[in-house]
């Protein structure tokens, strides 16, 4: 079992991840809108359903383990804001390539592993979101997957841009500063 310091430093990734299911719930949203391709529009409303329900998952085992927490802005939210922004950025001007980059590599990537790294067993509450753990990492893994498959299947020649892309949102993925 672990202490009231333990619950707050969980509620806080938790709560991290709350923002981040947020973002891509919007982005997957708005990527179906930009889309034109029926198959993958219907991909990224799926994905969004799902976003929404581990929004509401990481809400709950926030609220759970930090009833009394008011608002927590870590430094990893705000970052994950200055990210949603270069997402909307992308977004408005039509870059789907660049937001499958920023979303379904990059921060479903990050998600996942963060997930990975979540040790059930130090909270008192570890059985009740075992099960959920489990199908959250499944759909990311799903989600990841589809990005990888789109980037196989893109022109040769957008590879410069790609890669420029890539590297901007690693960039803001792993900023420390903030
Ligand atoms: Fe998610
Ligand atoms: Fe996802």
């Amino acid at each position: 079992m672990i202490g009231i310091d333990g619950s707050i430093r969980a509620a806080r990734v938790f709560h991290v991840l709350w923002h981040g299911e947020r973002i891509a719930h919007d982005v997957a949203v708005r990527q179906a809108a930009i889309c034109d391709n029926a198959k993958a529009g219907r991909f990224f409303t799926l994905q969004a359903s799902q976003e929404s329900i581990h929004a509401t998952v990481f809400h709950a085992a926030t609220a759970m383990l930090a009833p009394r927490a008011r608002m927590m802005l870590t430094n990893a939210v705000t970052a994950l804001d200055t990210y949603r922004r270069h997402l909307a950025h992308d977004l408005e001007r039509g870059h789907l390539v660049s937001t499958i980059i920023g979303l379904q590599i990059v921060l479903e990537g990050l998600g996942a592993l963060t997930l990975a790294h979540i040790n059930l067993a130090l909270s008192r509450y570890g059985a009740r979101f075992a099960p959920y753990k489990r199908l959250l990492e499944q759909q990311e893994d799903t989600h990841h997957a589809f990005g990888c498959r789109w980037l196989a299947h893109e022109d040769t020649a957008s590879i410069p841009r790609m890669a420029a892309d890539a590297r901007r949102y690693f960039e803001l993925a792993v900023r420390r500063d903030r």
